[in-house]
């Protein structure tokens, strides 16, 4: 110990301090010119050294070589460029955190998401779709994983006297009976036997030919309907045959003059087509209610131009609002018109509910003129679309519960109820789900997303970029290729049967007859740890006839405030 002492205190202390403050300041000044964050790009020089120190003394090392010399100029451009600072100051390595944001929704969805979490549809929902339309068991074994403690959990109650059905294909006459035909200003002589399930409306050009050929040779298998969406009618959604609901939008797409106004003449002949049953203006869809759309002219692709009659390279704009009517009357005198033009067939319109004013001023100008829609379907805020902005997709609109909840009973306060017929759609997948809208009022269910997952969709929700990983929502021919309609036709039907199938052991369950037998009386609702509510207790309750007296007391307020104020004449407050 005393050696060592005596040989430390013969040490050039002073010296060494001095050199060690100068390796300091030499790591200073480097530091300051090439960061450690620099370090993976300094590796990559280190290595072009590496691999050619081996190249020339070994002859080995090509492929390295060739790799950090590529890594190198990959950083040289990135402290170049000007556009992310990341890169700037995390030149090569930044490249990492592009790469894990790009893959974040594929490791979330496989491996840290939940089975029950929505996001806007849980893997337990998607896997249901993917087993009913490939006949594997949807049965699950041990019990339910759903906490049915939870404030806000739903069931539907069932009878000590189950009854037996004969048939699943449960279906709802629309446009009167074949008996009676409805007939408002104009008869409807060509009355429509809907499924109670049909496929809402997505139009050809958010979905590839493959997609609609599928889907519509899935509703012919399977006798329901395929709503074209706001596209029209395209090639692809008249090969196979299947039952169309033609939808026109504000573009007019199929039925338009080249300034974009309505041509009755191009209607008739569309309309009048066989596989027509019904048609439907769009007024909105939940997704983006009050906002129209633009397909851009790169997207326009001859097809796309035939189906909806716009020209070649140009854009083609929806625009927010219809120009063949300005007021409730005159859009029912147009509704009238179509059916007549339409020699018969149903007609009627599709909405998210917004302001309760305009519904009502629509109510209204049904009451004042005789004229009602053969059917209205009501579009939930938590819809679907190829694209939207996200503040509209969030913040606008009415949910499909009060949407549909609202609507159901002004039909009723008024007396019309029995005149129309109501579909919804809105994140519909399982029977449940389809039972529970029923009882809240509607006549039959559309689904858009649900099919889409027959068809094969993982909800990457990359829709708005043409890059659809499995060829639903894409325009590229390679893509799209990936979607053997033969193969999806078969899950289209599948979903469709095996989903009404469920359906109708929920309704035997019941006790019931038919799902339409079903009301909010049904359905519970857990409120509080310790409380529980039908349906019927918690959404408002309108009796009919309700609208028609000169008093509104005892209605719910939305009446009391916007029923006085709405006129037929008009869709602003009176
Ligand atoms: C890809 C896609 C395209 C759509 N295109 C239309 C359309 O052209 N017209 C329309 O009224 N609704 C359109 N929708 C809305 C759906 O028809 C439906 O109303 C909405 O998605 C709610 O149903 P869902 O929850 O079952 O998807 C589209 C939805 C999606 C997902």
């Amino acid at each position: 110990m005393q050696r060592i002492l005596t040989f430390a205190k013969k040490l050039p202390w002073a010296e060494i301090r001095a050199q060690l403050g100068r390796i300091g300041q030499a790591m200073q000044w480097l530091s300051a010119r090439l960061p450690s964050r620099y370090g993976f790009w300094v590796a990559c020089m280190l290595g072009v050294l590496l691999a050619l120190f081996t190249l020339v003394g070994f002859g080995v090392g090509l492929l390295a070589l060739l790799l950090c010399l590529s890594l190198v100029a990959v950083g040289v451009s990135d402290v170049r460029q000007t556009r992310h600072a990341i890169l700037r100051n995390y030149p090569v390595i930044g490249h990492m955190r592009f790469l894990l944001e790009y893959i974040r929704p594929e490791i979330r969805q496989y491996f840290i998401e939940s089975d029950s979490e929505a996001a806007p549809f849980s893997r337990a929902q998607r896997s249901l779709v993917y087993q009913r339309s490939k006949t594997q068991p949807d049965n699950h074994p041990f019990g339910t994983h759903l906490d049915v403690g939870r404030q806000g959990y739903e069931w539907i109650n069932h009878s000590m006297q189950p009854s037996t059905l004969a048939s699943s294909d449960f279906r709802v006459w629309i446009g009167g009976t074949p008996d009676a035909p409805s007939d408002s200003r104009s008869p409807c002589t060509q009355p429509y036997s809907a499924s109670i399930f049909n496929i809402s409306a997505m139009s050809f050009g958010s979905l590839s030919a493959n997609a609609i050929l599928a889907l519509n040779a899935g509703a012919k298998r399977g006798g329901f309907a395929h709503d074209t969406g706001e596209g029209s009618i395209s090639e692809h959604h008249r090969t196979n045959g299947g039952d169309l609901i033609w939808e026109i939008g504000s573009g007019y797409f199929g039925c338009r003059n080249p300034d974009g106004s309505f041509n009755a003449d191009f209607f008739e002949v569309n309309a009048r087509d066989a596989q027509v049953k019904m048609i439907e203006i769009k007024l909105s869809q939940g997704a983006k209610p009050g906002h129209g759309g633009i397909l851009p002219a790169s997207k326009v692709t001859p097809e796309i131009s035939a189906a909806r009659g716009v020209p070649m390279g140009q854009d083609c704009v929806s625009p927010s609002r219809h120009s063949a009517f300005s007021s409730p009357v005159e859009m029912l005198e147009f509704i009238a018109e179509l059916r007549k033009l339409s020699g018969g067939k149903p007609v009627g319109f599709k909405f998210c509910l917004g302001h309760a004013w305009e519904w009502f001023a629509i109510v209204k100008a049904m009451l004042q003129t005789g004229i009602t829609p053969d059917f209205i379907v009501v579009d939930g805020a938590e819809g679907g679309t190829g694209a939207a902005p996200v503040e509209f997709s969030d913040h606008v609109g009415a949910p499909m519960q009060e949407g549909l909840a609202l609507v159901h009973n002004t039909l009723v306060g008024a007396g019309l109820r029995d005149r129309i017929k109501l579909g919804c759609a809105g994140k519909v997948i399982s029977a449940f789900d389809i039972a529970r809208m029923m009882a809240l009022g509607a006549d039959w269910v559309n689904a858009a997303r649900g099919f889409m997952f027959a068809l094969g969709c993982i909800q990457a929700q990359s829709c708005h970029t043409g890059n659809c990983p499995t060829g639903v929502t894409t325009q590229d021919p390679l893509r799209q290729k990936a979607l053997v309609v033969s193969n999806k036709t078969e899950r289209v039907w599948l979903f469709h049967k095996s989903t009404l199938h469920a359906l109708m052991e929920l309704v035997q369950a019941a006790g019931l007859q038919h799902p339409n037998e079903l009301t909010a009386r049904h359905i519970m609702r857990r409120v509080s740890d310790t409380d529980v509510r039908m349906l019927s207790q918690l959404l408002m309750h309108v009796a009919p006839g309700a609208l028609l007296q000169d008093k509104l007391d005892g209605l719910p307020d939305v009446f009391k405030t916007h029923w006085p104020s709405a006129s037929a004449d008009s869709f602003s407050v009176a």
